[in-house]
């Protein structure tokens, strides 16, 4: 006779929204949770690729209206979501203009604003939306996507690079503040909706290789004590981690995954 033992890292029949998913880091996850039986809710301002599992919600999460109306669609088509995974962000590329990277003095007020309404407002809405649903409904897990640079300053000797090159270049202040943001609001949700079966969690997350310009990478593989950045493949492990049942005693931390660059 043979029996059968699920397996509590197993997320079959479990609804789960990632928004920022058609990003680098929300693709690898989509793909990965499906592989493990959830089905997508993908939430991004970018266009996402369906396919049977995933669903895509052209929205902004910064407009509660069009979370709301996400979140009605995908109930009417599957029901509740049990799993949201915050992980929609900006943050000033490389490329940025030449104010949003120059000195922290002058760093531009309109910018703060939109960086911090995006990370931090608009996670904040994903939460009230999506997670008001799981708590009404009785469960869930929430992942929110923080980086190191929410936990320890940026090292802005690692871009002396760009300024050794006649550059002016800060890496800016604004995804950094909003990143660390995210730990209270974990914190926050984590106490409130505890006795409601929902959990939540806090990812810390080092940096994704991602073609970058081979100065910063010997700088910053200099920093890390597994000395890479990670593949993009990375995090998926822990994400199905946080949101399954094998994390069921697991509220209100801060899970960092980063190569050991912080325990330096
Ligand atoms: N890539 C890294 O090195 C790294 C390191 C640490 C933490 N992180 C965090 O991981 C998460 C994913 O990062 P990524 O590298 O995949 O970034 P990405 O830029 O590739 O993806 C972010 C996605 O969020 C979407 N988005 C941005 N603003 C939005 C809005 N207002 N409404 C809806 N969607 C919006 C974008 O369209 C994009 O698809 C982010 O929270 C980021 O801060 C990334």
């Amino acid at each position: 006779m043979s029996v059968s033992v699920a397996s509590p890292f197993d997320l079959h029949d479990r609804v789960v929204v990632v928004t920022g998913g058609a990003g680098q880091l929300g693709r690898a996850f989509t793909k990965a949770l499906m592989a493990a039986g959830a089905r997508i809710a993908v939430i991004d301002r970018a266009p996402v690729e369906e396919s049977e599992g995933v669903l895509g919600f052209a929205c902004d999460i910064t407009d509660r209206q069009a979370l709301e109306e996400a979140l009605g669609l995908m109930e009417d088509r599957w029901g509740t979501p049990f799993g949201l995974v915050n992980a929609a962000a900006l943050d000033s590329p490389p490329d940025s203009p030449p104010e949003e990277n120059g000195p922290f003095e002058t760093y531009p007020e309109a910018s703060f604003d939109k960086i911090m309404g995006v990370n931090v407002k608009g996670t904040l809405l994903c939460c009230q939306v999506f997670g008001g649903a799981m708590a009404a409904k009785g469960g869930g897990s929430i992942v929110n996507i923080a980086s190191i640079y929410g936990m320890v300053s940026p090292d802005q000797s690692l871009y002396q690079y760009r300024r050794d090159r006649g550059e002016v270049f800060f890496k800016p202040v604004a995804y950094a503040t909003s990143k660390s943001a995210l730990y209270n609001l974990t914190r926050y949700l984590a106490a409130y909706w505890g006795g409601r079966g929902v959990r939540v969690n806090t990812l810390t997350l080092g940096g994704v290789y991602n073609n970058q310009d081979p100065a910063f990478l010997e700088r910053y593989n200099a920093k890390v004590p597994l000395g890479r950045m990670a593949d993009a493949n990375e995090y998926n492990g822990v994400v199905q981690f946080l949101l399954s049942d094998a994390a069921s005693y697991v509220t209100g931390s801060n899970v960092v995954v980063d190569g050991g660059f912080t325990a330096l």
